[in-house]
């Protein structure tokens, strides 16, 4: 794949960010969460976020951790910036920040057809520990759900 990357400025961000994130979130995803769930998420004392902008904002992430572990609960980059490692740069940035909170171990569960996330996952050095059979559903079909695991 080529990649054109760009400056991004990457921040952490509270509740005060929930309208953004969901604004952003409803255009990553088919299926958007409301600024008032965002606005829960965000306040819960286990949750770290990031924000990822190049002028404007174009890519966020949302942890909950507990440590030694975290999960990533969402991550997402705008669709006309996909491609230039946003997202990478982001849990790059994330890990770092949570290496110092004491975080040694990263879960997540990805659809299997959502070849960019499994992509993205697997270039960061996930390996997968366990599936979900059936677990979501796409249209009329069902997809497993594949569960990731990252030493930090
Ligand atoms: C998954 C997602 C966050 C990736 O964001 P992105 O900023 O485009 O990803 P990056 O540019 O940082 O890609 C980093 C690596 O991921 C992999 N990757 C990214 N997009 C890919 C694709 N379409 N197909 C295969 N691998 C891909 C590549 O290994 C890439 O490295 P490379 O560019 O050196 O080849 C983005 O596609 C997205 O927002 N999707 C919709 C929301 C979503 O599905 N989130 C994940 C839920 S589990």
């Amino acid at each position: 794949m080529t990649v054109v990357s760009c400056p991004i400025e990457i921040v952490g961000v509270g509740p005060e960010a929930a309208q953004l994130l969901s604004e952003l979130h409803a255009r990553c995803f088919a299926s958007g969460w409301s600024s008032i769930s965002m606005q829960h998420l965000l306040h819960l004392p286990t949750t770290a976020a990031w924000l990822a902008s190049n002028a404007a904002p174009c890519g966020f992430v949302v942890f909950s951790r507990v440590p030694p572990e975290a999960e990533i609960i969402t991550i997402g980059t705008l669709p006309a910036r996909r491609n230039t490692q946003i997202a990478q740069r982001l849990l790059s940035h994330a890990f770092t920040q949570l290496r110092d909170e004491r975080i040694e171990l990263i879960h997540l569960e990805v659809r299997e057809g959502n070849t960019a996330a499994v992509g993205l996952y697997l270039k960061l050095g996930f390996r997968e520990v366990g599936r979900r059979p059936n677990y979501y559903s796409v249209g009329t079909e069902r997809e497993d759900a594949r569960l990731f695991r990252l030493q930090l």
